[in-house]
């Protein structure tokens, strides 16, 4: 059974190659690939690029084209509920896509012809991720040599939090359209915790399949004023050891 763990930039993949077996490294459709093994299970390391075109053309050349069963995505995303801080974690429950408004034909945010705003992750891999979350921010509060002084202060608060990830083709760099996206979506009952620009169009194609798809999230800005500025720093500074950490310990529990 073939995993493929997908991220949109090589930072938020990290130095995951490094742990596969056998790996070889092949280009499709202007993405690259790894493919290996890793506690005798198949791996495939996909990079999408950014959006949710390039991820769903991704995530269907990982699962027609190079018989991935299922999809984990890895990578960061804007803080949008409350509490949900820089350094903290998002384990997605559910992806709905922000930008996607058919209205007066269909409701606002409703896939049409998918009759649903939101796409539901698979429980199994998702409590899986979740538990991994939390085993690395336990030892990294215990252990953060690897980090910045400030990332490091950071980390001691840092939270995993599980819930509402929405995408969209935006970089929400304003205060004022992260609170307005996010008081509209309230209104409706959606609480989002996080914004992004993948994952809701991974979890429609994995849906179209009947693929399980999971994804976790690092907070690298709070979709404010300073995203412009918080996000470039997280990715180079920063999320590196998330991505290592995390899936690897993920990978060693669903082997
Ligand atoms: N990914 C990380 N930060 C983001 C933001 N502020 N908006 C959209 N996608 C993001």
């Amino acid at each position: 059974m073939t995993i493929a763990i997908l991220s949109a930039l090589p930072e938020e993949q990290g130095g995951l190659v490094k742990i596969l077996e056998q790996r070889e490294q092949f280009q499709y459709a202007g993405r690259t690939f790894w493919r290996g093994n890793r506690h005798g299970q198949k791996i495939i390391l996909g990079l999408s690029g950014i959006g949710k075109v390039a991820a769903a053309t991704t995530a269907t050349i990982l699962l027609e084209r190079l018989g991935a069963q299922r999809i984990v995505f890895t990578g960061v995303a804007g803080g949008m509920g409350e509490g949900v801080q820089v350094g903290d974690i998002v384990v997605a429950q559910q992806f709905l896509q922000h930008d996607l408004d058919a209205s007066p034909i269909f409701p606002r945010w409703e896939v049409p012809g998918y009759g649903c705003t939101q796409f539901t992750c698979d429980p199994t891999l998702t409590t899986l991720l979740f538990e991994a979350a939390n085993a690395y921010l336990a030892q990294t509060k215990t252990n953060n040599l690897d980090l910045q002084k400030h990332d490091a202060v950071l980390m001691q608060s840092a939270r995993v939090h599980q819930g509402l990830i929405i995408s969209g083709d935006r970089f929400i760099n304003t205060l004022t359209e992260s609170i307005t996206l996010h008081s509209i979506l309230a209104a409706a009952g959606y609480q989002a915790l996080a914004v992004e620009m993948e994952g809701a169009a991974v979890a429609q194609v994995c849906n179209d399949f009947a693929k399980p798809f999971a994804a976790v999230r690092i907070i690298s800005d709070r979709a404010d004023d300073n995203a412009h500025i918080d996000f470039p720093h997280f990715i180079q500074q920063v999320v590196r050891p998330y991505a290592d950490h995390i899936i690897a310990d993920f990978l060693q529990r669903q082997s």
